[in-house]
């Protein structure tokens, strides 16, 4: 029998898309307003979701207040009021879309989950566009 345990969380970051190989125009077509040369601001929201069996000892698939903590020093000190392509290191060479933010938050989380815990983060780059992914 295995829960799933989820913690909801937040932050604020700058952006933009765009590809340093391709012309200006080229990064306009694809990226569009996201390709503006000076930035522009996402309020993320994040669900964490850990799947696991149930300790029998404390009730806990995981203790919430440790995954808080986790988001925190992983995802929210890193991400949040951060220009993601100039002050977070993963996104030196990799374009900061939704798709590849939500592979970079979930390697960080599973590097400091223990291993027999499932992980699936989702992310909101709007209310209305979201991403998730698992591992697959
Ligand atoms: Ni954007």
């Amino acid at each position: 029998m295995k829960v799933t345990v989820s913690r909801k969380a937040h932050f604020n970051a700058a952006h933009r898309l765009y590809r340093p190989d391709w012309s200006s125009e080229q990064n306009d077509a694809v990226f569009g307003k996201c390709n503006n040369p000076n930035f522009h601001g996402h309020n993320y929201d994040l669900i964490v979701s850990v799947t696991g069996e149930i300790d029998p000892v404390t009730g806990y698939v995981m203790d919430v207040k440790i995954l808080k903590d986790f988001i925190k020093s992983e995802v929210e000190d890193a991400f949040d009021h951060k220009n993601l392509n100039l002050d977070v290191p993963e996104f030196k060479n990799l374009n900061p879309t939704a798709e590849n933010i939500v592979v970079v938050i979930y390697n960080k989380l599973k590097a400091v989950l223990d291993q027999h815990l499932e992980l699936e983060v989702t992310l909101y780059e709007t209310p209305r566009n979201f991403v998730s992914y698992d591992g697959k």
